[in-house]
C-alpha cells in the first residue's frame, strides 16, 4: 500500500494546479519486464518533486513515457492539463535524459542551440537565452569548447542548460548530478531553487537522496515498478522520529521486560522511545533512575530521507535499532 500522508490533499486541487496527473501507468518491456505496475501520481504546479528509488525501480521508464521516448503499456494521464504525449504540451517541457549523449563534435553552446531549434524556440530569443543559461550553469568560459573535451560534470551542466532552453513549465531531470562535483552539486541546488522561484515545476529522478533532501517539496518513492510512498517529506517522515535514552549500568530482567511491554525498544545501554514527544521520554528517565541506572544521554533522532527510503523500499531491514524485547545483557 502506498503511504500517503501529504499535507496537501490533491483531491481538492483544481485540475490546473496539477502539472501531472497520472492514473495506473504501466509499462511492460518487450521480453516481459514489468517496469511499471500501475503508477498513480499527482504533481502540483511550482514544486520541486523528487522521484526516488533504487536502480531498476522504474524512474527513467516513467520519465521516458511522459516525454514520449517510449510508449506506455497502460494507464492514462495528463501533463499540463493535456493528454500524455500531446505535441503542444511537450513544447512546454524540458528534459535532461538519463546518460544524456550529445554530439561530441558540437560545442557546449551549440548543444543548447541545437535543443532550442528542436523545441522551436523563436530565433530572436535563442542567443540571449543561451547566454543566460550558460551563466546559470557556470559554463560561460568553456562554452566554445567541444563536448568531447568536457568532463562528465561539464557535460551534465550543459545537459541541464539545454533542458531549460525552451523556458519550460516542467523540467524533468533524470539523475541530474551524476558526475557533478560537490561544488557543482551545491550550485545545482541553488539553481533548482531559482527555477522554482520562477514558477517552474522541477521533477527530479534520483537515488542520491542527500542531494534532494534540502530542496525537495514532495517525494514519491518507487521500487519494483510500484509507488511505496508519496507526500510531503516531513509528513512521510512522521512516525520515524524517536528518542534514544542512553544509560550506564545494568537493568534487571524484570525492568527490561516492563519497558518492552510498554512498547519501548530495549537495547544494551539504550531505551528507544518511538515518539517525537518529549513528554513521553520523561517516564522512561524516571523509570531508569528508579531502577538504579544512570541516564547518560537523551537524543532525538529524526528519520532522514535515507532512512525513510530504506524503510519503504525494504532494501535493508537494518534501520535504527529494532525494538529488542527482553533482557539487557550489557
Ligand atoms: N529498453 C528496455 N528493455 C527491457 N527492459 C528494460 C528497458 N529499459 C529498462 N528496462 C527494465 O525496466 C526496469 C526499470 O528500469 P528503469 O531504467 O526505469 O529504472 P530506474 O529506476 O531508472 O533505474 P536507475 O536508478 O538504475 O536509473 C528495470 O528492470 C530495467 O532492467
Ligand atoms: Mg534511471
Amino acid at each position: 500500500m502506498v503511504k500517503n500522508l501529504g499535507a496537501l490533499d490533491v483531491d481538492v486541487l483544481v485540475m490546473s494546479d496539477l502539472v501531472l496527473d497520472l492514473r495506473g501507468i504501466r509499462k511492460t518491456y518487450r521480453g516481459g519486464v514489468e517496469a511499471l505496475k500501475g503508477v498513480d501520481l499527482q504533481v502540483p504546479r511550482g514544486c520541486i518533486y523528487g522521484l526516488l528509488g533504487p536502480n531498476g525501480a522504474g524512474k527513467s521508464t516513467l520519465v521516458k513515457i511522459l516525454t514520449t521516448l517510449i510508449r506506455r503499456t497502460g494507464g492514462e494521464g495528463t501533463m499540463l492539463g493535456l493528454p500524455i504525449g500531446d505535441r503542444e504540451g511537450l513544447k512546454r517541457v524540458g528534459l535532461l535524459p538519463e546518460h544524456a549523449r550529445f554530439p561530441d563534435y558540437l560545442t557546449g553552446r551549440q548543444v543548447i542551440e541545437f535543443t532550442a531549434g528542436l523545441q522551436e524556440v523563436p530565433k530572436g530569443a535563442v542567443s540571449g537565452r543561451v547566454d543566460d543559461l550558460l551563466e546559470k550553469v557556470g559554463m560561460v568560459e568553456a562554452q566554445g569548447r567541444k563536448m568531447k573535451g568536457y568532463s562528465k560534470g561539464m557535460k551534465q551542466r550543459i545537459g541541464i542548460a539545454q533542458a531549460l532552453v525552451n523556458d519550460p513549465e516542467i523540467v524533468f531531470l533524470d539523475e541530474p548530478t551524476d558526475g557533478v562535483d560537490p561544488a557543482g552539486r551545491r550550485d545545482f541546488r541553488e539553481l533548482m531553487k531559482d527555477l522554482k522561484a520562477e514558477g517552474r515545476t522541477i521533477f527530479i529522478n534520483t537515488h542520491i537522496l542527500s542531494e534532494l533532501e534540502p530542496i525537495v517539496d514532495r517525494v514519491a518513492i518507487i521500487a519494483g515498478g510500484e509507488l511505496k510512498g508519496e507526500g510531503v517529506l516531513d509528513d512521510l517522515r512522521q512516525g520515524g522520529d524517536e528518542y534514544r535514552v542512553e544509560f550506564v549500568g545494568d537493568l534487571s530482567e524484570e525492568v527490561a521486560r516492563k519497558f518492552a511491554e510498554e512498547g519501548m525498544g530495549v537495547a544494551p545501554g539504550m531505551i528507544v522511545v518511538g515518539s517525537s514527544q518529549v513528554e513521553e521520554v520523561q517516564p522512561v528517565i524516571d523509570g531508569l533512575r528508579a531502577a538504579g541506572v544512570m541516564v547518560s544521554k537523551v537524543e532525538q533522532r529524526r528519520e532522514s530521507l535515507e532512512d525513510l527510503f530504506m524503510n519503504l523500499v525494504e532494501v535493508s531491514p537494518n534501520v535504527g535499532p529494532p525494538p529488542m524485547p527482553g533482557v539487557n545483557v550489557a
